[in-house]
């Protein structure tokens, strides 16, 4: 059994999640997310509009998610990839360019995977305050 891992925060669920979700799915069998906490955004300054709670109940009702895990600092990723027998962990293509996850093919694979163009959680809250 293929076991695939990615990160992110999901919030205001939008077909670019749900595509990433699939294509990261089709690269194997089991497909886990993780997802950041309310106080990891804090620490990064961010402020979700669901709860970790209502984020985690939603993209488990999604057909292409297996498990959904808490991320709550950048340096698990190591010990999530070991705890749960990852062979692949997927990163959106924004961090292609950066060496940021690369140190994880030492423990797995790391595939970056486009982002759907002309949709996100940003442009969608602008979108609904310019209304
Ligand atoms: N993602 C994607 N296509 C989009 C938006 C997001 O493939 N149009 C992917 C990201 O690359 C990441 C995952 O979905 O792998 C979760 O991204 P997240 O940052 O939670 O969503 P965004 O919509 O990008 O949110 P924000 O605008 O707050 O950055």
């Amino acid at each position: 059994m293929k076991k695939v891992l990615t990160y992110g925060t999901f919030d205001i669920l939008h077909y670019g999640h749900i595509r990433l979700l699939k294509r990261a799915k089709d690269l194997g069998d089991f497909l886990i997310v993780a997802i950041s906490t309310d106080q990891f955004n804090e620490l990064k300054g961010k402020k979700s509009y669901y709860s970790y709670e209502n984020r985690k109940e939603m993209l488990e009702a999604i057909k292409y998610v297996d498990l959904v895990i808490p991320e709550n600092n950048w340096e698990q990723k190591i010990s999530d990839v070991k705890d749960y027998n990852v062979d692949i962990v997927v990163m959106g293509s924004d961090w292609a360019d950066s060496d940021r996850f690369e140190y994880l093919r030492e423990y797995c694979d790391v595939v970056y995977l486009d982002r759907t163009e002309g949709i996100s959680t940003t442009e969608i809250k602008k979108s609904i305050n310019k209304r």
